[in-house]
């Protein structure tokens, strides 16, 4: 299936042609999308604590046959190597909560946020829990993490997460999150926005783009300014915000954050970023951002090797 415009199926090199210019080393990235996307597992620390506990989960999964090798920058993830062979959803320890299937950038956000115990914590589109659950992780399940989405269909598989996780700092609920009711003082929101899912894309046998099912219908940028402003209302006077998506699109990235600095008392804050990343853009077609939107960070499929992804950290000033 491929990307339609006017009931015509878009070639990839067509479609990512108005990147060509934003992209670093464009030729390998287009390559890039033609591999199999990696995949990547954690170990669940909540449910398997200990070193001694952790090697014995890697024996067995070796004994499984997953051939997997140690992601050096990001604690406690793994990258499988016989990728083709092996379904990570399948395998009893994923079952039974120790491992979890995320792409590698799918922590970052979760990186910028910092999460510490004792923080309350809304993570508004939170489904299917992947980055709610590596915060209960970091936080050895000792923050308040309220866990928030808008759809039915995808709460039941974040609620199954989190039970399977072991995770019990988490409640679920379910809001529009522009519509999220106001009354608790979150320390930190993440936003993980709807988007159209750039980051994923992948190439077909006829090179046509390959994209995630249910994008394109919405006014993405509407919704995502929406969320982000509502993030920052929520949020005490001090708080981070996290805004991520994984997709290219300017008009989902930078353009949002600089919607949410004209409206709001707010600004952009550095992280250390453990995957290479590229500054924010600070123009897009003639339109000018806040300068300091160069302090977001962009993530590249065939550079990080996962799903290519944006991440802005904001702090609320009042
Ligand atoms: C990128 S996914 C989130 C992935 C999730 N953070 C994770 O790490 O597993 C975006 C989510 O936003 C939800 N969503 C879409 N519109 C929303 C809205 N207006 N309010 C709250 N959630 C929304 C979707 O149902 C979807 O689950």
């Amino acid at each position: 299936m491929g990307k339609r415009n006017n009931n015509r199926l878009f070639h990839y090199e067509e479609y990512f042609s108005k990147y060509e210019n934003l992209i670093p080393d464009y030729e390998s990235f287009l390559s890039y999308l033609k591999t199999p996307m990696p995949q990547y597992f954690r170990i669940n620390t909540l449910k398997a604590s200990t070193k001694d506990e952790q090697e014995y989960l890697l024996n067995i999964l070796r004994k499984r046959r997953v051939e997997f090798e140690e992601v050096r920058e990001i604690s406690y993830f793994y990258r499988v190597i016989n990728n083709e062979e092996i379904s990570l959803g399948n395998l009893e320890e994923y079952s039974l909560g120790l491992i979890h299937s995320m792409t590698l950038s799918s922590s970052l956000p979760v990186i910028a946020l910092d999460p510490k115990p004792g923080e309350l914590i809304l993570d508004m589109c939170a489904a299917p829990g992947g980055k709610t659950g590596l915060i209960a992780m970091v936080t050895e399940d000792r923050a308040i993490i309220v866990s928030n989405d808008k759809r039915i269909d995808r709460l039941t598989a974040l609620v199954s997460n989190i039970k399977r996780l072991g995770i019990t700092c988490a409640i679920t609920t379910r809001y529009r999150g522009e519509q999220f009711p106001f009354g608790i003082p979150f320390n930190k929101v993440l936003v993980d926005a709807p988007c159209t899912g750039e980051g994923r894309y992948r190439v077909g046998l006829e090179g046509e783009v390959l994209y995630q099912k249910g994008t394109g219908r919405a006014n993405l940028p509407s919704i995502q300014k929406g969320l982000l402003v509502r993030a920052f209302d929520l949020v005490e006077p001090g708080g981070i915000i996290v805004y991520s998506t994984c997709t290219i699109n300017p008009k989902e990235n930078e353009e949002v954050v600089d919607y949410l600095l004209r409206k709001r008392q707010a600004e952009i804050v550095e992280w250390e970023s453990p995957l290479p990343f590229h500054p924010g853009l600070t123009e897009w077609e003639g339109k000018p951002y806040h300068p300091s939107l160069k302090l977001t960070k962009r993530y590249y499929t065939h550079e990080v090797h996962a799903v290519g992804f944006f991440v802005a950290k904001i702090r609320r000033i009042n």
